[in-house]
């Protein structure tokens, strides 16, 4: 049986990554094979060209098409792979992080980022998108305590207002698939909605 494609969205500071690692316990606890990767990155290559995208200067059009390349090699090498395997795939971001950042974020033209993920991934979609929610300066002040700002995260409050009103869009377009989660809440109550989700998405 196919593997359950499941990623993981959200404004940088969400605190996402806490919930990945833990869901990954959860499911490999409950038996299932389980592969926890992320975007940009996850092969040798893709980890290269997330460094450019992190740190180098760029325009928006290189930067989606890095992007995309990216996502090219890690579903050839990785998520196709392990989905046809039969494991559970958890993705540290997708293409919904293309159409808030590049397209949200940036302001770039979202019809070719639609051409975009037709070229690379026409026919796969993930089966379930945690998307981790909370206001911007909240966000902010998380990731002041914690790390070195990168590229993207240099940009200022009104940048991700419009990556998370990006995001907002995706998920009215997709609610079944994209689950808003109340990322401002308490770190237990967090992990409560995403078991919660879970139970309501079987497979
Ligand atoms: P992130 O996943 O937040 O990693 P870390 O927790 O190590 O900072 O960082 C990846 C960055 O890449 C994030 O700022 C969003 C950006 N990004 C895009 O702009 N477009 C994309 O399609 C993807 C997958 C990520």
């Amino acid at each position: 049986m196919r593997g359950r494609f499941i990623t993981f969205e959200g404004i940088d500071g969400a605190g996402k990554s806490t919930h990945i690692d833990a869901l990954a316990e959860h499911l490999r606890q409950a038996g299932r094979p389980v592969v926890l990767t992320r975007e940009p990155g996850g092969t040798p290559l893709a980890e290269q060209l997330r460094e450019l995208l992190l740190h180098s200067p760029m325009d928006p059009l290189t930067e989606a098409l890095l992007v995309f390349g990216a996502r090219r090699d890690h579903l050839a090498q990785v998520i196709e792979p392990a989905l046809a395997a039969g494991r559970t795939v958890l993705c540290d971001r997708f293409t919904d992080a293309s159409f808030a950042y590049q397209g949200g974020g940036r302001g770039f033209d979202a019809g070719v980022l639609s051409t975009l993920e037709g070229w690379v991934h026409r026919d796969l979609q993930p089966d379930l998108t945690f998307w981790f929610d909370l206001p911007a300066a909240v966000a902010a002040e998380r990731r002041a305590a914690v790390r070195a700002p990168d590229r993207f995260e240099q940009q200022d409050l009104a940048f991700f207002e419009r990556v998370r009103a990006g995001y907002e869009a995706r998920h009215r377009a997709a609610p079944h698939r994209i689950v808003r989660i109340e990322a401002a809440a308490p770190r237990e109550q967090v992990w409560q909605q995403v078991l919660a989700t879970l139970e309501q998405h079987p497979w």
